[in-house]
């Protein structure tokens, strides 16, 4: 593994972290308290290609390697981890899926719109009785000859209230369990179609998240993403290229988290000295630069084996596994570095703690990650 950064990823990290400094911070205590989404970031984020960063260029994407998105997503989630996670959706469950398995048609009429941020992508798993256990699909797509006859509800989607279109798990055969669901492609409008209420979340509060109910939703044939029963396959793909992008989120709120918190000790004075001459506070940023790096590692990786076309469901696991712990315990330090500063919002380490959280939940638990990893090592 080549350990250097290419001239281009350089570039790409650059741009990325001078766009997360200078148009991202402002604001991000004021989003993050009204739960306020970031439209106009992510419209800039689209314009700058960030939002289709692996997509080839014929469909509007950035034709990047999945090491540069991982660095773009590091910068950003150092900043701003609600823009990260909308970006991390956009490109990793939707661009990259519809790419891979889409027909030509769908490419055509979906991806230059989600590249260049002027609709947004949300990828439709959860239901309320299917979290860690995505193979029990209660919503259901009948074949209907000519269309599926979409029925059900969904839990806890990420650009719920503000995508346009939606890559929806359904179970059609149910005899045949997993191999019986399939994905479509939902727009927004469609008949029957309604989403919830956006949910009142512990963190990423400018990212908005809600349930979608499906009732007689007609969706056409052509809209099937690959194979009859193709569905779990393609969702459980997804999800492994997922939790790089999901790794690198983590991985910059640990980062920023780390930033702010040198900075701090090296300004703040107690006992007559700034409080980066105590031990105390020594071995606090040591553990956490060691840990930021091991996870940054990780994620790297695991972008490398993407992009050399190995297997990645391990290291993508791992990834994720390990950067999202370092971004709790990093942030949760970060706090104990600033002491009563760092429980206010203007010091931004109690959002990023609270941000941090989710990293462990969201695109399968940590167990489930461990899960992914033992049966790999076992098989
Ligand atoms: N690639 C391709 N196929 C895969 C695969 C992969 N990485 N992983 C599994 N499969 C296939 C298997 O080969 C198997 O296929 P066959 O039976 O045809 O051979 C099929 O999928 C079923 O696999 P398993 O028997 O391993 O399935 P399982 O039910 O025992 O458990 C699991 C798998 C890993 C626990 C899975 O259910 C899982 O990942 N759960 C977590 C779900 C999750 O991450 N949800 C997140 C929602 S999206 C989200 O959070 C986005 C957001 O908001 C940010």
């Amino acid at each position: 593994m080549d350990f250097q950064l290419t001239e281009e990823q350089l570039a790409v990290q650059a741009a990325a972290r001078e766009f997360a400094q200078n148009e991202l911070w402002a604001g991000v205590i004021e989003r993050d308290e009204h739960q306020k989404f970031p439209t106009e970031q992510i419209k800039k984020m689209g314009e700058l290609g960030f939002m289709g960063m692996m997509v080839s260029p014929e469909y509007g994407g950035g034709g990047m390697d999945t090491v540069s998105y991982v660095l773009a997503m590091e910068e950003i989630s150092k900043v701003d981890a609600s823009c990260s996670v909308i970006m991390s959706v956009n490109n990793s469950l939707v661009c990259w899926g519809l790419e891979k398995y889409g027909t030509e048609e769908q490419k055509r009429k979906y991806l230059p719109g989600l590249t260049s941020g002027e609709i947004i992508g949300a990828f439709a798993l959860s239901e309320p009785e299917a979290g860690s256990d995505a193979t029990m699909q209660r919503t259901t797509a009948e074949d209907k000859g000519d269309h599926y006859l979409l029925n059900g509800t969904k839990n806890w989607i990420t650009n719920g209230t503000t995508a346009s279109v939606y890559l929806v798990v359904a179970q059609t055969n149910p005899e045949a369990k997993h191999r019986g669901i399939n994905v479509l492609i939902v727009e927004k409008g469609m008949d029957g179609f309604v989403t919830g209420p956006k949910e009142n979340k512990l963190g990423i509060r400018g990212s908005d998240t809600c349930s979608l109910m499906f009732t007689d939703v007609k969706v056409p044939k052509e809209n099937r993403i690959g194979d009859d029963g193709f569905g779990f396959k393609f969702a459980m793909q997804v999800l492994a290229g997922g939790r790089i992008g999901i790794a690198s989120q983590a991985l910059g709120i640990a980062s920023g988290a780390y930033e702010l918190s040198l900075k701090y000790a090296q300004e703040r004075k107690a006992f007559g000295v700034p409080i980066s001459q105590h031990q105390a506070i020594q071995f606090k940023l040591a553990d956490m630069a060691t840990n930021i790096d091991a996870a940054r590692l990780l994620c790297l990786q695991s972008a490398h084996d993407k992009d050399a076309h190995q297997d990645y469901a391990k290291s993508g696991a791992m990834a994720k596994l390990f950067a999202s712990k370092v971004a709790m315990d990093t942030a949760v330090e970060a706090v104990q570095i600033h002491g009563g500063y760092g429980f206010v919002k203007e010091y931004h380490v109690e959002r990023m703690m609270r941000d941090a959280k989710i990293t462990q939940i969201y695109e399968g638990t940590s167990e489930i990650q461990k899960i992914v990893i033992s049966r790999e090592i076992l098989k």
